[in-house]
């Protein structure tokens, strides 16, 4: 049967190598033509930002057993481009040509979203921070000729890479996004559309099939559509099949060619601080897939795995902070593992008689262990460790500068002035977490998170007679992702002590660099500066530097380091960072570590601890660092 099944495929790959490979729409019989076919995809939506790159040929097998013949693949501009200076960068996790070729290796077409904001719950949805230096990044995009100057050149390398991966050069990319739920910011530019229609085919070919995906509203469908881009739309699980239909002629009003649901939404990223739940059952979206596929419509799952977001690079959607897990709820979860709604999704296609691309054999399972616990110490406070570290910092007289004006994109930042008389302080505009020191003493916290959740003022006491140090740290949190502009990072604008404005600001970058090196010992041994450990531990509630070494006798493999007893910060482990951890608000308990990131031998933990630990450590100077072998969410 397996045997019989590959013959299958291999036939309906090898005749289509037989003409001349291209892809089109026939706008009178309403569909896709694939070499001159008429051909129909059911795709998932996966992201090779948040797969370590030695995984990807493993998910993308997950994808394709599922049944489908197609993934869409959005692309992070920030991720490629982190300096404004930098050549972009197409290597490693970054290899989006090696992720193409794996996917076509595994009988998959490939529909790419080029943006260049592409949502994703992703930092600033993928737009560099860079730009929020540059004044750049205004509402009508054509009139912003910076804006489209650095477009034109970010697509400049990335178009001319993936043209060779085109349909029409035997390649599995067979459709390409432009922006993504334009019409919804209202902005209705449609020359900024244009724009960019003429830029990717000017690299692409003026034979490629692009798209817009909207809501399926008129209002937003009249404002994200082009003439000449084929129009999609975004659609959700439905109860009622007329809903279905109802969203399908609305699209039909605006496309010259079959139904497509480029955005069928299954889940719901999860937010720190906040429930969200997704309301549709898996039967829902079943029933709502076999109603597309019967009107003959091609879709896209959003998400069909949606992997971690390590480092800094989970954004915020209204102003909530996105969890570092980006499960999702998809059908292929987290670590790579199988859920109820692939099966069911798996024994619908399979039952599918005229469906030319059934599932292929399940992969097994990847191993995953609960290593036993680590024995953390306090390494330094947080703010004594940056300055050790010696970071660069901007010196300015009134106001404070942003993360962004001293070219700092993620993490935290680092500011201090002094000041003679203690009394109200005031940071009016400042983004989102700022821990306070007066004379190197931990005071206190301000935020300004949740949207509506503020607290940007508080009343300092203890000042000695000389001038007074105030030391700010600043969790800079995730961009916004689903809106553009956006506001910068770190503090913006004067900060005031009794109304008056404090002068003569240091703003610096936080440099939490994860180190290539693996024993606790190599770290002091770099770390030159003295500590007084005494005085560190006594302030164990404050933000402090926690570090560990996790010894593995054998081959590593996928685990969860479990944030249970900490409170808010990032983990990072050798040289990769894990990602943000927030145990004190939740949902998410556990970080994803998979088993690519370790090594047999010594592994380096370390804990950027913000809130200070509750319970990690007991009474003691030492702490533990807990792992498991299942993902931990509290609600
Ligand atoms: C529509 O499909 C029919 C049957 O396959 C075919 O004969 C016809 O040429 C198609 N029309 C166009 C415009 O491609
Ligand atoms: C764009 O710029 C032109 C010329 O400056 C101006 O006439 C037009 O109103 C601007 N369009 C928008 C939408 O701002
Ligand atoms: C979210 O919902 C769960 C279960 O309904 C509840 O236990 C939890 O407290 C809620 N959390 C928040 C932040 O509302
Ligand atoms: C779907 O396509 C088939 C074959 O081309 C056609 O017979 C059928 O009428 C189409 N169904 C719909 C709902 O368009
Ligand atoms: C503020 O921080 C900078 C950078 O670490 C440092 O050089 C400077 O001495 C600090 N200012 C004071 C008053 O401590
Ligand atoms: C604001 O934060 C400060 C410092 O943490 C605290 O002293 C004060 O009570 C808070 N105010 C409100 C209204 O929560
Ligand atoms: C600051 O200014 C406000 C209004 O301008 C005033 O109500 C308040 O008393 C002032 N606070 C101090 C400490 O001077
Ligand atoms: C270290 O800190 C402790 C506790 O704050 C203090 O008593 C001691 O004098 C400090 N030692 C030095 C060398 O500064």
């Amino acid at each position: 049967m397996l045997l019989l099944l590959n013959f299958f495929l291999l036939v309906t790959f090898s005749n289509v190598a037989a003409v001349q490979p291209s892809f089109g729409i026939d706008p009178v019989n309403k569909t896709f033509l694939l070499d001159g076919q008429p051909f129909q995809y059911m795709a998932g939506e996966i992201h090779y930002f948040r797969i370590p790159h030695k995984k990807w040929d493993d998910r993308l097998k997950r994808v394709r057993s599922m049944g489908l013949n197609a993934i869409t693949v959005p692309i992070p501009w920030n991720l490629h481009q982190f300096e404004e200076d930098d050549e972009p960068q197409f290597s490693g996790d970054m290899d989006l040509s090696k992720f193409i070729t794996l996917a076509q290796s595994n009988n998959l077409y490939v529909i790419l979203r080029i943006g260049p904001f592409i949502s994703a719950e992703w930092d600033n949805g993928g737009l560099p921070w860079w730009l929020l230096r540059k004044k750049t990044l205004q509402k009508y995009r054509s009139n912003d000729t910076v804006f489209i100057q650095q477009v034109t050149q970010w697509w400049g390398h990335l178009l001319p890479k993936i043209f060779p991966h085109m349909r029409r050069n035997n390649g599995p990319v067979i459709m390409v996004q432009v922006e993504h739920l334009y019409g919804s910011l209202g902005i209705c530019d449609k020359d900024y559309l244009d724009q960019l229609e003429a830029l990717a085919k000017h690299h692409l070919g003026n034979d490629v099939v692009l798209f817009t995906t909207d809501y399926p509203v008129l209002q937003t469908m009249d404002c994200g559509t082009s003439k000449t881009m084929f129009a999609t739309v975004s659609i959700e699980p439905v109860e009622n099949p007329a809903q279905l239909v109802a969203w399908h002629n609305i699209q039909q009003a605006f496309a010259q060619g079959p139904f497509v649901a480029s955005h069928f939404v299954i889940g719901k990223a999860k937010l720190w601080g906040i429930n969200t739940t997704f309301p549709a059952t898996d039967d829902e979206i079943v029933t709502t897939s076999k109603i597309a596929y019967s009107m003959n419509g091609s879709i896209s799952y959003s998400v069909i795995h949606g992997g971690t977001s390590f480092g800094f690079w989970s954004g915020s959607v209204g102003q909530y902070p996105v969890v570092t897990s980006h499960d999702m709820g998809a059908p292929i979860s987290e670590n790579g593992d199988l859920t109820t709604l692939f099966m069911k999704l798996r024994f619908w296609i399979n039952g599918l008689s005229d469906w030319a691309y059934p599932p292929t054999s399940i992969p097994i399972n990847i191993p995953k262990t609960k290593y036993p616990d680590v024995e953390m110490m306090i390494f330094d406070s947080i703010q004594g460790f940056i300055l050790g570290n010696d970071p660069e910092c901007w010196i300015s007289t009134e106001t404070p500068r942003t993360a962004e004006y001293i070219r700092h994109g993620y993490g935290y930042m680092y500011y201090n002035a002094t000041f003679l008389d203690c009394g109200n302080l005031y940071i009016p505009s400042f983004a989102e977490d700022a821990y306070i020191y007066l004379n190197k003493n931990f005071i206190g916290t301000l935020f300004s998170r949740f949207g509506n959740i503020h607290n940007n003022t508080m009343q300092i006491t203890g000042c000695l007679d000389q001038p007074n140090l105030l030391e700010i740290m600043i969790d800079m949190g995730g961009r916004e992702s689903t809106m553009y502009p956006n506001p910068s990072r770190g503090i913006m604008g004067d900060v005031y002590m009794n109304n008056a404005t404090l002068q003569g600001w240091y703003s610096c970058e936080v440099p939490i660099i994860p180190y290539q090196l693996s024993r606790i010992e190599d770290v002091h041994k770099m770390i030159s500066y003295p500590r007084n450990l005494t005085a560190i531990r006594e302030g164990a509630l404050n933000p402090n530097v926690y570090i560990g070494n996790m010894h593995l006798k054998v081959q590593p493999v996928d685990t969860y380091i479990d944030t249970t007893g900490w409170g808010k910060g990032v983990i990072s482990i050798n040289q990769y960072t894990i990602g943000r951890y927030w145990g004190s608000v939740g949902p998410q308990k556990t970080l994803y570590i998979p088993g690519d990131f370790l090594v047999k031998g010594t592994n380096l933990i370390m804990f950027y601890e913000f809130e200070g630990e509750s319970g990690a450590c007991g009474t003691g100077t030492t702490c533990n660092a807990k792992f498991s072998d299942t993902p931990i969410f509290t609600w």
